[in-house]
């Protein structure tokens, strides 16, 4: 039978796949066939990331390389590298961020406050989202319309990247005012530019082979502090964060053939956050 979602020897290039969810991008594309090339400016990530895939999946599946999505330079190099080992992209998956996260020993640091933001957390902030996610789409598509190759970029935004996010749940308490942790201005405006590049490009792109689409998660759960997870869950109609796989079926989904008649689209998957 005709499996839609197959991806057979379709490659895909991750970018920040050294983090939290793109090992997990790369498991959903090595579960219907592809092969993935997993990429982060912190090679050590990856190299274990990859590591661990390719005892499951084989090496002949797995790859890794460096990449700095802010320097053409090393996008580049890359993907040279790749397509000199016959390894020509099919996907993308845009997934570099900067994502200033609460931890467990931690908050939200203060310099996140939009009072107090230098023009260097700014320019930081947007520089891997924005500016990477430019440079790597720029390369890669047009090394697919020199291949010939029918492509896939599928970009990752976030729920903020609909919505403002809601300072309440980052707050501790006996802090002053000026001093409470926020979600920095930088995520939101990178988030929502990534919504917009995805629709420039999915029109851009239409009748010329490339679709492109979005998909934009909420808090992934990963051991944060009780308090936190209770005050994010309050804000979700289902109750909870999303578990580490529920992104996992949107990926095949928006890399594969099953979404041939979908470009320009964000895919939002937040358990209801942005509903209510
Ligand atoms: N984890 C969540 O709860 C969540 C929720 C919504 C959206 N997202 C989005 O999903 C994506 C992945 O999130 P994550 O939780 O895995 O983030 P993460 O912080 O764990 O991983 C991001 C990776 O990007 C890499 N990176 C940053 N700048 C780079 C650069 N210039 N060049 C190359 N790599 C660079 C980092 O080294 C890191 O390994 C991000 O775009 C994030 O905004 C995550």
């Amino acid at each position: 039978m005709n499996n839609i979602f197959d991806l057979t020897d379709k490659v895909a290039l991750i970018t920040g796949a050294g983090g939290l969810l793109g090992p997990k991008h790369a498991e959903a594309i090595l579960d219907f066939g592809g092969k993935v090339i997993l990429t982060d400016w912190h090679l050590d990530r990856v190299q274990e990331k990859a590591h661990i895939l390719s005892l499951r999946y084989g090496n002949e599946n797995v790859f890794y390389e460096f990449m700095d999505v802010c320097d053409k330079n090393s996008i580049e190099k890359c993907l040279d590298n790749f397509e000199a080992k016959g390894l020509k992209i099919d996907i993308l998956i845009n997934n570099a961020a900067k994502d200033p996260k609460v931890k467990k020993e931690d908050s939200l640091k203060n310099d996140s406050r939009f009072e107090n933001m230098s023009e260097q957390f700014w320019k930081e902030g947007i520089d891997a989202a924005i500016n990477g996610t430019f440079l790597v789409s720029q390369s890669v598509t047009n090394r697919m319309l020199e291949n010939g190759i029918k492509g896939v970029v599928l970009n990752i935004s976030s729920d903020l990247g609909v919505i403002a996010p809601d300072q309440r749940i980052y707050r501790k308490n006996d802090l002053p005012e000026n001093e409470q942790p926020v979600k920095p201005i930088t995520y939101s405006a990178a988030k929502w530019a990534i919504i917009g590049m995805t629709k420039y490009l999915a029109v851009y792109f239409a009748q010329r082979g490339i679709r492109v689409n979005c998909l934009s998660p909420t808090g992934v759960y990963n051991n944060h502090p009780d308090d936190f997870v209770k005050k994010l869950s309050n804000i979700i109609p289902m109750g909870r964060m999303a578990n580490i796989d529920e992104y996992k079926g949107a990926i095949v989904f928006l890399c594969s053939e099953a979404s041939s008649y979908m470009t320009g689209e964000n895919m939002v998957i937040d358990g209801g956050k942005t509903v209510w």
